[in-house]
């Protein structure tokens, strides 16, 4: 149980990871109390990701549920196999939808979801499990001259794995702590194609390191599902990855909550890397870039 924060009466708190992530039991979504938000809040500031067994609630009290954090919004690149709630999004294995790369949802979008409510519909008996990792922990762990470089930097993420490179943004490689708690490393695998202030090379060479990082055992979690359990997960500071290891059927079901703001931990000051000098052959790769600021202006 939480030291810091009381639970309401029947309720039941045990963490599942060193790092983040606990089980919150003892309650059900359909019959919360007007505080009863408030609390599940602050269990989520603090532990990053909650898993709520045995709710499989209907579309309806699921997208209910949602709005009682903030506003919700569809998939803006991706259609439903089955539903077709605006505020549903639902990924079914058998259509391809599998995340098996790490990333924070959405960070194409200059403001991205800043929390996630899973609802598990169906799962393999084995397999399909789903990881987080906590970024602030993995910025931490950096060493002191990483953490300043990195502190220095902006990235461009964009909507590629969805075949919609042309849907790009740019946020710093390191951002404020939503809650004031530290930094947070703030670049994933999925989404962010390269570093703004750096050459190609020396760009693929810094992201391949930190998108390699965040995934050290140390900073994560694994949750073996259980149909009808829901996750929330705060996306401003974690990242999640599901392991593509099963056989049969695969559905969740997501309510997305959006409203993040992005902010760096300093004021950035190098300028960015749009070519150097002359053209070459590989200032094909600077383009992507150029193209965004040109229109930003
Ligand atoms: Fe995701």
């Amino acid at each position: 149980m939480s030291k810091r924060i009381s639970l309401p009466k029947n309720w039941s708190l045990k963490k599942i990871g060193g790092s983040l992530g606990s089980e919150l039991t003892g309650l059900s979504i359909q019959s919360l109390k007007k505080n009863d938000i408030e609390v599940i809040k602050k269990l989520l500031a603090e532990h990053l990701v909650l898993f709520l067994p045995d709710q499989s609630p209907t579309i309806d009290e699921h997208v209910a549920f949602g709005k009682k954090f903030g506003k919700l919004e569809g998939h803006p690149n991706i259609s439903n196999p089955n539903v077709k709630h605006p505020k549903i999004f639902e990924l079914a294995a058998s259509s391809g939808g599998v995340a098996d790369e790490w990333h924070t949802d959405m960070t194409f979008l200059e403001s991205p979801p800043l929390m996630s409510i899973l609802h598990m519909v169906k799962c393999p008996e084995v397999g399909g499990d789903t990881m987080w990792t906590n970024l602030s922990k993995a910025f931490a762990a950096l060493s002191k001259p990483m953490q300043d470089l990195c502190k220095e930097l902006s990235a461009l993420h964009d909507a590629a794995p969805h075949f919609r490179p042309e849907q790009m943004t740019i946020h710093p490689v390191v951002r404020k702590h939503p809650d004031g708690k530290g930094d947070v490393l703030y670049v994933n695998e999925h989404f962010t194609r390269r570093i703004v202030e750096m050459s190609i090379e020396e760009s693929d060479m810094l992201l391949k390191f930190l998108t390699n990082w965040v995934k050290k055992s140390d900073f994560t979690v694994r949750h073996k599902w259980q149909e009808g359990t829901l996750a929330l997960w705060d996306n401003r500071c974690t990242q999640h990855f599901v392991l593509n290891d099963f056989t049969g059927e695969r559905i969740i079901q997501r309510v997305t909550v959006m409203g993040d703001v992005i902010k760096p931990v300093k004021k950035l000051s190098y300028k960015p890397w749009t070519h150097n000098g002359r053209f070459t052959a590989s200032s094909r790769y600077d383009f992507p870039l150029y193209e965004y600021l040109s229109k930003k202006k």
